[in-house]
């Protein structure tokens, strides 16, 4: 069980640029939490913090007991996964296979185990035929599975995805969507970074909202859209389906209709 724990957050990096300022938040095991803002807003600055791969200019980051300052990335992502935006800045081995035996050899597993969670892994992440290819040699979409099989493999109680579904066609974004199904069905707390609204709305319980470095909103994503101030500063766009339960006037001043069997039930 870990709880995230952000106290007064702030992070300046080197040139000076403040990108996170004055975040405070809670995050509780098993929760599903998405973290939406427009580009630039602080998004990944933030959810960096949350397995110490940054480290905060001022304020508190507690992983579990874990205070984020007094240890490192390399104990830290044992607690909490993080999945790079872009696979190209977090996959370095020489083949797939490798890749993905990187992390839990890491973690000090014993050779049978290892060889259980990959073999396991790859059959559901598609890349057992791919374990001896280099993963540059794969498209994008491939390569960006590879990146989430290889943190998921680790089983950390928290699993950060950044951007899984940026650059997916409807496949791989139906199959992202399943593997964070899946992951909450395990009790595991994912947060995920995304733009993608109709998994927002669906696929998460609680948005957190970034704007010009500061968290703006934390709430139900039905309160969000239906939270007109908000969503006119960060130009978030509900899902279609909610905004036309809004305009037929069948939704709530204070709640939104999130998905299309949501609005079944309603009509
Ligand atoms: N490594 C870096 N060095 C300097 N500035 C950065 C760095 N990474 C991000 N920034 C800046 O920090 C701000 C927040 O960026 P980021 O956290 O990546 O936002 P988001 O994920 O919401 O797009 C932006 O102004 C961005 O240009
Ligand atoms: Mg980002």
């Amino acid at each position: 069980m870990t709880e995230i724990r952000v106290e007064n957050l702030k992070h300046v990096y080197p040139n000076g640029v403040v990108a996170v300022n004055g975040v405070n938040v809670k995050i509780s095991q098993g929760e599903q939490v998405s973290v939406v803002g427009q580009n630039g807003s602080g998004k990944t600055t933030l959810v960096k913090h949350w397995n110490g791969l940054l480290k905060p200019t001022d304020g508190k980051v507690y992983v579990g007991e874990l205070d984020s300052q007094e240890n490192s990335v390399n104990v830290l992502a044992r607690t909490v996964g993080y999945v790079f935006q872009n696979p190209n800045h977090q996959i370095f081995a020489a083949s797939v296979k490798d890749e993905l035996e990187f992390g839990l050899k890491n973690i000090g597993l014993q050779k049978e185990e290892i060889d259980s969670r990959v073999e396991y892994i790859s059959s559901e992440f598609g890349l057992t035929e791919f374990l001896d290819i280099n993963p540059y040699r794969l498209g994008f979409s491939l390569r960006k599975s590879v990146g989430m099989a290889s943190i998921i493999a680790m089983e950390p109680d928290v699993i950060i995805l950044d951007e899984p579904t940026t650059g997916q066609d409807y496949l791989g974004i139906k199959a992202i969507r399943g593997s964070i199904k899946k992951l909450r069905e395990q009790g595991k707390t994912v947060i995920v970074v995304s733009h993608d609204m109709p998994l927002v709305a669906e696929d998460t319980d609680r948005v957190l909202v970034m704007c010009d470095t500061e968290l703006i909103f934390d709430g139900t994503p039905s309160k969000l859209f239906a939270t007109e101030s908000i969503l006119k500063r960060t130009n978030l766009l509900p899902p279609q389906i909610t905004s036309f339960m809004k305009k037929i006037g069948r939704s709530g001043s204070s709640e939104s209709i999130l998905s299309v069997s949501d609005a079944l039930d309603k009509i």
